[in-house]
């Protein structure tokens, strides 16, 4: 796989910034946006939805995901997630999982209001994990 290009990167946290404008999280009152790199060189953005009952509510990592897998693509190679925070981030638990599921080894970078920002790959943040590979 070729490197992902500066603007690319660019392209993702951009769309990830302004992705978090639009979440709907009025219990938590913490926006979060998201956006995915697809491997046809898509971008696809997503933000937290929240939900009464809470439960269900869904992270802007999935909201993100989701977007990109109903456009088709099957493949992930980076996910930029941006909050309105003093450090950045990194993405829960479950979302680890889902992304695992398109990219084991997607880029994964968090971006918040300061300059401190993560740069990491999903297999160090979810090692071991269970998978499609499991399952044959
Ligand atoms: N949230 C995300 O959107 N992404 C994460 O990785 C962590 C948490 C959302 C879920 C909920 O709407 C709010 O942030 C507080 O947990």
């Amino acid at each position: 796989m070729p490197k992902i290009s500066e603007s690319s990167l660019r392209r993702l946290e951009k769309s990830a910034r302004s992705a978090a404008a639009r979440a709907y999280a009025p219990y938590s009152r913490f926006p979060v946006g998201a956006a995915v790199l697809g491997a046809s060189g898509k971008i696809y953005a997503g933000c937290n939805v929240e939900n009464a009952s809470y439960g269900l509510c869904n992270c802007a990592e999935r909201t993100a995901i989701f977007c990109a897998v109903a456009a088709g693509e099957r493949s992930i190679r980076a996910v930029t997630v941006y909050t309105p925070t003093p450090l950045p981030t990194a993405p829960c638990g479950a979302c680890r999982q889902v992304i695992h599921e398109f990219g084991r080894d997607a880029l994964i970078i968090s971006v918040c209001d300061a300059k401190n920002r993560i740069e990491t790959k999903l297999s160090a943040l979810l090692p071991g994990a269970f998978g499609p590979g499991d399952l044959a």
